[in-house]
């Protein structure tokens, strides 16, 4: 087993936020600059214990126990030092870095956070001093945004000149190559130039409160665009930080919801309505990693959306994305907004209150599920409900929280007015057991967040049954990608039968041509086995990735994995044909004739 890396280690706490890890175990109460709650230590009523955010540390006033994140989640999950490193990273979505490839801690994050700081200032300055000012005070005012909301969200102008911020940095040689970096000062054919000119500026924080980016604003409806933002940087990834979360942590007495919502203007417009609780994606979808975040931050999640097609669509893809990683205690809402409108101009059209009382009765997550994809269909046809039924089993099997997956069966049965048996028979032919999807495997955001994965379902041309675009996303390829990731740690499970029984798995190309290679030398390297494919692009990319997912476990278990997950390809695939049967059936009894044949089959020991 490899050593976890000294220089990851030293890095961890600033990695994450100790308030957040802490606050989903021991519900926390902000009280002046610390949060509190009753010592989970020696126990007491009294809110002893305090978790200090900006020296990531808690201590308690009572029995003394104190230390960082690390010793709090060894001593408060009963963990080894390793194991609490491990959970923490994975909480957080760090992959782990261990000595063989460790690097050391980048010298450069600390230096690009400063930077970034010095550059907030600087425009905060200019929104004050630049003799160009008026034009964004007077943008900001007639956006209804106050002196006091401006200064919590360090807004500031970035003036209508070439080299402002250029020159302001200009004795230092490695700022410059830093502001580059950072995409703040952009190389031209007539010299370096500022990236952001005559533009409202936006910091982004991350939900530590550094600065880490930037966006900005034209003054111009008419600009060319209306948001810029600064470049992804090692500080920065657009996918895993929300605008606002710091502030919404920092100006809410309780995160007992979090509304999730598009822009910039959108968060700013909410606390300056008294409506703090509130953070924004930067004009990207919700990712994964998003959804990681909010589920340690909060217990209820409200996405918020424009009414119109597009903001279906967006909540939609948000939905798909929520699905696999629900869990208990955390529940998901949406809220559309009339059509044209947004946060930002209902909640100036409307009042606070108003607002408020959308969120409260924002649909449930299965509504919009059941909703929405009832509304694609023709219900009220065998082929209709046929299409509604398939469709929702597809998403409903990619929820891992049993219970819920059970109260979503039950929701479906009432809605196709069939019995929770019937609609089972469906889903039971290919739901995975969850215990099959083990939580050793670190890959679920790339699962489910890279758009620009390879989908391992895709390298066969010919498929008897069209699955559709949903069934592509969803548990096969994840199955798929975690058998690839199990042979290439251990090729030794690569043996003739499972040779035999992956031939007959739909689009298992790449899996079978590791499976022929591994047997022919079983201590194959990985970088042998993926040799063959390194002509293929985008396989090879993602077969590199899985590479660097080792599962950790040992070979017997390894072989179990492999072994279930099989199982559960070949039922899922099983099923899937039978629901191809059911799909052609012409007729409500040709179907339920079907149905009768599996419940018989099902019975028979
Ligand atoms: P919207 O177009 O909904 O803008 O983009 P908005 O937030 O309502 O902005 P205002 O009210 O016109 O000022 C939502 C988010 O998408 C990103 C920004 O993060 C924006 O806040 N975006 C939008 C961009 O990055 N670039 C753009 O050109 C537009
Ligand atoms: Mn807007």
């Amino acid at each position: 087993m490899p050593y976890i890396a000294q220089s990851f280690i030293d890095d961890l706490p600033n990695q994450i936020d100790i308030v957040d890890l802490i606050n989903k175990r021991l519900p926390l109460k902000k009280s002046g600059s610390d949060y509190r709650a009753p010592c989970p230590f020696h126990g007491g009523k009294n809110s002893n214990f305090a978790v200090n955010a900006h020296k990531q540390f808690y201590h308690c006033f009572k029995c003394g126990e104190s230390g960082g994140a690390i010793s709090f989640i060894q001593k408060f999950d009963n963990l080894n030092f390793v194991e609490a490193i491990e959970t923490i990273a994975g909480e957080f979505g760090l992959p782990i870095e261990y000595d063989s490839k460790s690097k050391p801690v980048d010298p450069r994050l600390e230096r690009y956070r400063t930077l970034s700081k010095k550059v907030a200032d600087f425009y905060t300055n200019q929104l004050r001093n630049s003799p160009a000012k008026d034009k964004a005070v007077s943008y900001a005012k007639a956006r209804g945004i106050s002196g006091q909301i401006a200064k919590r969200f360090e807004l500031g102008f970035a003036s209508p000149g070439n080299k402002d911020l250029m020159l302001n940095f200009q004795n230092s040689e490695q700022d410059i190559a830093d502001l580059k970096t950072l995409g703040l000062l952009k190389e031209g054919q007539y010299g370096d130039y500022d990236f952001f000119r005559d533009r409202l500026m936006f910091p982004i924080h991350n939900s530590k409160g550094n600065v880490i980016a930037f966006g900005g604003r034209a003054f111009d409806n008419d600009a060319k665009a209306k948001y810029l933002n600064s470049s992804e940087s090692v500080i920065f990834s657009k996918s895993r930080e929300l605008y606002g979360l710091h502030h919404a942590r920092k100006y809410s007495r309780a995160m007992d919801y979090v509304l999730v919502v598009e822009g910039y203007m959108d968060v700013v417009a909410m606390h300056q309505a008294g409506i703090t609780k509130v953070v924004a994606t930067l004009g990207t979808a919700t990712s994964a990693e998003h959804l990681l975040i909010l589920m340690r931050t909060t217990n209820v999640v409200v996405f918020c959306f424009d009414g119109d097609e597009a903001g279906r669509s967006a909540a939609w893809k948000a939905l798909k994305i929520t699905l696999p990683l629900t869990k208990a205690g955390v529940t998901f809402k949406f809220l559309f907004l009339p059509d044209g409108e947004d946060p930002d101009s209902l909640v100036k059209k409307e009042s606070a209150k108003a607002f408020e009382d959308r969120i409260d009765v924002a649909q449930p997550l299965s509504q919009f599920l059941f909703g929405h994809i009832k509304s694609k269909v023709a219900f009220d046809t065998i082929e209709g409900k046929t299409q509604f039924l398939e469709q929702v089993s597809v998403l409903i099997k990619t929820v891992n929280y049993e219970v819920y997956q059970q109260q979503l069966v039950e929701g479906v049965a009432q809605i196709v007015g069939q019995s929770v048996d019937q609609v089972r028979v469906i889903f039971d032919q290919e739901a995975p057991q969850p215990q099959e999807q083990p939580a050793v495997y670190i890959d679920t955001q790339a699962n489910y967040e890279n758009h620009e994965e390879v989908d391992f379902h895709d390298f066969s041309d010919h498929s008897d049954f069209e699955p559709t675009p949903v069934i592509k996303l969803s548990n096969m390829k994840a199955l798929m990608s975690k058998m690839i990731t199990l042979v290439l740690n251990y090729p030794i499970l690569a043996d003739a039968t499972a040779e035999v029984r992956v031939r007959t798995i739909d689009n298992s190309e790449v899996l079978l041509e590791l499976i022929r290679s591994a047997q022919i030398d079983e201590n194959i390297s990985q970088t042998e086995l993926i040799k063959p494919f390194q002509n293929k692009q985008g396989i090879f990319r993602r077969l590199n990735e899985l590479c660097a997912l080792e599962p950790f476990l040992s070979e017997t278990q390894a072989r179990e994995e492999f072994l279930s997950i099989l199982n559960s390809i070949e039922r899922q695939q099983k099923g899937r044909q039978i629901k191809a049967s059911i799909h052609h059936a012409h007729t409500l009894e040709e179907q339920q004739e079907i149905m009768q044949g599996i419940l018989k089959s099902k019975r028979k020991p």
